[in-house]
């Protein structure tokens, strides 16, 4: 099975309407997506898959900006496709993303900056259960 790694898009991504560009630039790119969910996250999600960031000065708004709306929660599979997402996404600060990325275009601030996207091969084994507990 070739690799799987997981996208988030975020509430101001849903909000703006952009989730149909995002996802078409990943499958432009030769991913295949394999699970997709519009979900209002809870905090035992939102606390796991942010719990590298907990004690952080920005932890608690980054909490309340993923619990401001409904995201896409998603799963892509593909040769390297953990790296090859990243590389889509762009830099974590949307000024610094190049244009041509997803942040890189869309982005608005670090603390708006659209979707997330696994940053290793064991982040996404450890974030898909998350959301997708069920999955194959
Ligand atoms: P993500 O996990 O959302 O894909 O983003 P990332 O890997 O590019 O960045 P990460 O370091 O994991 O940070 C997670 C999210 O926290 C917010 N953040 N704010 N104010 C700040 O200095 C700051 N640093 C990070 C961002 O929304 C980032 O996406
Ligand atoms: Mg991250």
């Amino acid at each position: 099975m070739s690799e799987r790694t997981f996208v988030m898009l975020k509430p101001d991504a849903v909000r703006r309407g952009l989730a149909g560009r995002i996802l078409q630039r990943l499958e432009d790119a030769g991913l295949r997506m394999v699970a997709k969910q519009r979900l209002d996250v809870n905090e035992a999600q939102s606390g796991a898959l942010y719990a590298e960031h907990e004690g952080k000065l920005f932890y608690d708004s980054l909490l309340t900006y993923v619990h401001s709306g409904p995201v896409i929660a998603t799963v892509w599979e593909g040769p390297g496709a953990v790296a090859l997402v990243r590389k889509l996404i762009g830099a974590t600060n949307p000024a610094e993303a190049a244009p041509g990325t997803i942040r890189g275009d869309f982005g608005l601030a670090i603390d708006e900056n659209v979707v997330h996207g696994s940053d290793s091969v064991q982040s996404a084994e450890r974030e898909i259960p998350i959301f997708f507990p069920g999955l194959d």
